[in-house]
């Protein structure tokens, strides 16, 4: 029991941190390419620098998603040897076409990186824009592995032979669409709130209304309206999320919920914790209908309670919080994008207040916050299974000896790599200032 435990525990922590620089590799090249698209329609050439100073952290961070991730692909074999038997036969496509989207994206970026001053404007806007397109494909097809073991199809187990495969209807098995929309969506919005916090920080430590602050306070709107109108993508898609979950796996949407009783008009409870002995979401408040509604656009929809499955099938119910923590941070960011286009563009007021420009600073990590939770919420929502109503995680764990040591050297490596990197950033970016830049000089005169 304790080695099960243990090897979740290996896996889960790579992956935690594999999935701040995969997300965050996700979400920047798209800023890099507004940065490019505003400085070819603008000519402004704050909008260049911040398109180099961006790519020089993309590249710092793919320094670390890159062997992060082949630990990942390494772990999955050592200790999940009986899924990735599953995978190998049925779905190994994504992992294949993979290869493919990664080279893209390494190719491009390094003619962007060593040649950009050397190309035209349309072939430096190609170069990023392929970048944009690995770097994103890369995260859908990954994460298509994880949307199959939600909704697997394309096969049978009899027997305990794996049977009938059809690798391209595992491909498209029923959760990949809004999956892959959710991943995505969720880093860009990602991406653009990490350049928003951190311009929101800058302005908060440089001189109001100089050079240096006009520079960030450009990078914190671009941040804050990209990252807004992503924000309100990432609920919408959500919402289909949770609708899949009572279409396909409705033990976790009710765990999610704290639902305990099947019923019609079911409401969502929004915070507090689940009780399993009175079988209440204690300290929540209640808005009747709604789950039914989040469910299936309507409110008579009977959503199924935890009461109709063997206790023993339930999936861990504080996910109630990891859901709710993923939710609230979503709808939390959709007022920081608004609150960030209104002040400048609607009420035309030229500088933030510090208090504004700290709720800005929070939005980062807010945003990073939102991605573990919602990954250990749909992980973890998903116990006792690996894949869903097909083999249990206990069934596909390695039965090696020594996950432990195991666990503690990566849980090592891992905060040493993390300091790490954070010491490569303030080195670079300490000795390569933003008023080193061309055309952002301390005397220049502010945009307005
Ligand atoms: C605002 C409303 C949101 C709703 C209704 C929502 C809903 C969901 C649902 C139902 C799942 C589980 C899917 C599954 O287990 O198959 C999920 C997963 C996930 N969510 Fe959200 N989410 C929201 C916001 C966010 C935000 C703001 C982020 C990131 C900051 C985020 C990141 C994720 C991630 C990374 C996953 C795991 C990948 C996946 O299963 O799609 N979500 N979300």
């Amino acid at each position: 029991m304790e080695d099960i435990v243990m090897t979740r525990a290996a896996f889960g922590t790579t992956m935690a941190f594999h999935i701040i620089f995969a997300t965050l590799g996700v979400g920047l090249p798209l800023m890099i390419l507004l940065a490019e698209i505003l400085f070819w329609r603008t000519k402004d050439r704050d909008y260049e620098t911040m398109a180099k100073r961006w790519t020089k952290a993309q590249a710092i961070l793919l320094g670390v998603a890159i062997p992060s991730g082949t630990i990942a692909g390494v772990q999955l074999s050592l200790l999940w040897p009986g899924f990735m038997e599953v995978v190998g036969k049925v779905i190994s496509l994504p992992f294949q076409i993979e290869i493919f989207a990664f080279f893209l994206e390494a190719l491009f970026m390094s003619i962007y990186v060593y040649a950009a001053h050397r190309l035209s404007p349309a072939m430096r806007f190609l170069s990023v824009f392929m970048v944009l397109i690995g770097a994103t494909a890369s995260a859908i097809l990954i994460t298509n592995v994880h949307a199959f073991e939600g909704t697997p199809t394309g096969f049978r187990i009899t027997n305990g032979e794996i049977v009938d495969v059809n690798p391209w209807a595992a491909f498209f098995n029923p959760s990949f669409f809004v999956t892959a929309g959710h991943v995505t969506v969720s880093a860009y919005m990602t991406g653009a709130f990490a350049i928003a916090g951190v311009a929101a920080w800058k302005m908060l430590r440089v001189e109001k209304g100089g050079r240096v602050y006009t520079y960030h306070q450009k990078a914190l709107l671009a941040g804050l309206i990209v990252g807004g109108t992503f924000s309100l993508l990432t609920a919408l898609n959500g919402h289909e999320s949770a609708q899949l979950l009572h279409r396909y796996q409705p033990e976790k949407l009710a765990a999610a919920e704290g639902l305990f009783e099947t019923q019609a008009y079911a409401p969502l409870a929004i915070g507090g914790f689940t009780d399993p002995q009175t079988k209440e979401v204690k300290y929540a408040v209640e808005i009747p209908w709604a789950l039914s509604f989040l469910a299936a656009n309507r409110f008579d929809e009977v959503v199924v309670g935890l009461d109709d499955f063997p206790q023993e099938l339930w999936p861990p119910l504080y996910i109630h919080t990891l859901f709710n923590g993923m939710v609230g941070i979503g709808s939390l960011l959709i007022v920081v994008g608004f609150l960030g286009f209104a002040w400048k563009k609607l009420l035309r007021r030229s500088q933030f207040p510090r208090w504004v420009l700290w709720v800005f600073v929070a939005s980062g990590p807010l945003a990073l916050l939102g991605i573990e939770f919602g990954w250990i919420f749909a992980c973890t929502g998903r116990q006792p299974w690996v894949i869903y109503r097909v083999m249990k995680t206990a069934d596909a764990a390695t039965h090696a000896a020594g996950v432990s040591p195991f666990f503690w050297i990566f849980l090592a490596i891992y905060l040493f790599l993390g300091i790490v990197t954070l010491l490569v950033f303030r080195s670079y970016f300490g000795r390569h200032p933003l008023e080193l830049e061309p055309g952002t000089h301390p005397t220049d005169q502010p945009a307005e």
